[in-house]
């Protein structure tokens, strides 16, 4: 069955009777009118739609702990919905937990994960009754040991050593990642837990291998080998681990290029090999949860044609600050003209940010009707990792984000302001005349 991360637009994307773009009952070119630009718009029907699709997908599979990746794109009101829909949260920082606690969720539904917790992060974790912290190095097991008055409850991150077919920098599972223990530290790890770490309840293993990936098969790898370390450690140690974290990692479709694997196909994998035994399974999904459900609104503002080679750059009122993707990764991403799906003249254009920068081209290429100033420009599948990646370079102000949902908009994160900007500079008192 098709998933909704195998589209490239939101769910209740449409085009109204003006010939304009709506999203959840709005029309697109008012609301960038309304909130000015540039505007992120995150669709509720479609992550509330792929929250659901993932709940149904493993429902076969009672012991299934379903978590979302903050890092995806996380505010209040995000959390909100992904706990509304019985979701707990994989968290990275202080900041997350933070967010996800103010928002008032259920804190043992929380794991903290990370290559480099501080001591402050940790003791915020435990603090705010985080329900696991998964342990990614020797370093940490013992900064947790000392840390917590009580004994806590761990998975070990491993490394499985599974090469996925995506961009290099979003590869976390092959042997010379920077993150967790190797296959060969485990078992010294685990002799430190039953012998020395008495703080320190080990519940099970995890494992991330990497993000936007479009292949079941390293899914099915990486299960196999969690499974078989579970069983190698409950001979060699006589302890029976019960819980088995496999990450996130299921792509979206940004182009037509892009084949993503359905939700519940992976699912079936999933629950076909564990189907016997008595584990609880984790998962912990961000892109595929949020990314399809995200668009953000620019204003068209300046051209400029260059003259040898007739080449047309559109500029946008936003670019790499909002939107990093591109000149991180060389992401692709497709847009369309809000208030011009009717008009079939088109022309091959270049999509440049206002960034100081001559790197900072959101497309490289697209075909798009006569594009012009005033024009609001929809660029789909941005809901995961821009407004998570947004940066105040150039000191830009960071985007709004509403949520549309029946026709109602809801600002869920505000504009930042100049003063904002400003808020948290201090000019030292001895500079002062
Ligand atoms: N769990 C762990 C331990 C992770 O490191 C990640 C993502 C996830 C879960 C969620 O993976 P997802 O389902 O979103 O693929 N900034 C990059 C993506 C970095 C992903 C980092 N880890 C991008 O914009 O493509």
């Amino acid at each position: 069955m098709k998933s909704l991360n195998q589209y490239i637009y939101p769910k209740t994307l449409k085009r109204n009777e003006h010939g304009n773009l709506e999203l959840g009952g709005c029309d697109l070119v008012q609301l960038a009118k309304r909130h000015s630009t540039p505007l992120y718009v995150i669709d509720e029907k479609t992550i509330r739609g792929v929250l659901q699709e993932y709940k149904s997908a493993f429902s076969n599979y009672k012991n299934t702990r379903l978590l979302y990746a903050s890092k995806a794109c996380l505010n209040m009101g995000i959390a909100k919905i992904v706990s509304d829909e019985g979701f707990g949260f994989d968290t990275v920082s202080g900041g997350e937990i933070y967010t996800v606690y103010k928002a008032g969720c259920d804190m043992s539904k929380v794991l903290f994960n990370g290559n480099n917790k501080s001591p402050e992060e940790i003791e915020l974790a435990l603090n705010l009754g985080v329900g696991r912290i998964s342990v990614d190095n020797f370093h940490e097991l013992d900064l947790l040991n000392k840390i917590a008055q009580k004994p806590v409850d761990i998975l070990l991150r491993i490394t499985p050593g599974i090469e996925c077919h995506t961009h290099d920098y979003i590869k976390t599972g092959q042997l010379e990642s920077k993150f967790g223990f190797d296959m060969e530290q485990i078992d010294t790890a685990i002799n430190l837990i039953l012998n020395k770490y008495k703080n320190l309840n080990l519940k099970g293993l995890h494992a991330h291998i990497g993000s936007q990936i479009f292949e079941i098969k390293v899914f099915e790898d990486e299960l196999y080998i969690l499974l078989n370390e579970i069983e190698r450690i409950k001979t060699k140690f006589n302890i029976e681990l019960t819980e088995i974290n496999m990450g996130g990692g299921i792509g979206v479709k940004y182009t037509e290029q892009d084949e993503p694997v359905s939700i519940f196909d992976v699912a079936q994998k999933v629950i076909s090999k564990l189907k016997d035994k008595n584990l609880t399974l984790y998962l912990e999904p961000g892109r595929s949860i949020i990314s399809t459900a995200g668009v953000t609104l620019y204003e068209i503002g300046s051209s400029k044609t260059v003259e040898f080679n007739a080449h047309k750059y559109i500029s946008i009122d936003g670019g790499m600050a909002d939107n990093p993707r591109p000149s991180l990764y060389g992401a692709k991403y497709l847009a369309e003209i809000a208030n011009k799906t009717e008009n079939r003249t088109v022309e091959d254009v270049t999509i440049s940010g206002k960034f100081c920068e001559s790197g900072d081209i959101l497309i490289e290429k697209i075909s798009l009707p006569s594009p012009q100033a005033g024009d609001i420009l929809c660029v789909f599948n941005t809901g995961a990792y821009n407004y998570s990646m947004a940066s105040n370079y150039n000191r830009m102000k960071k985007p709004e984000m509403v949520l549309v949902n029946n026709s109602q908009s809801d600002i869920i994160v505000k504009r930042e302001t100049y003063d904002d900007l400003i808020s948290l500079d201090v000019i030292p008192k001895r500079m002062d005349k």
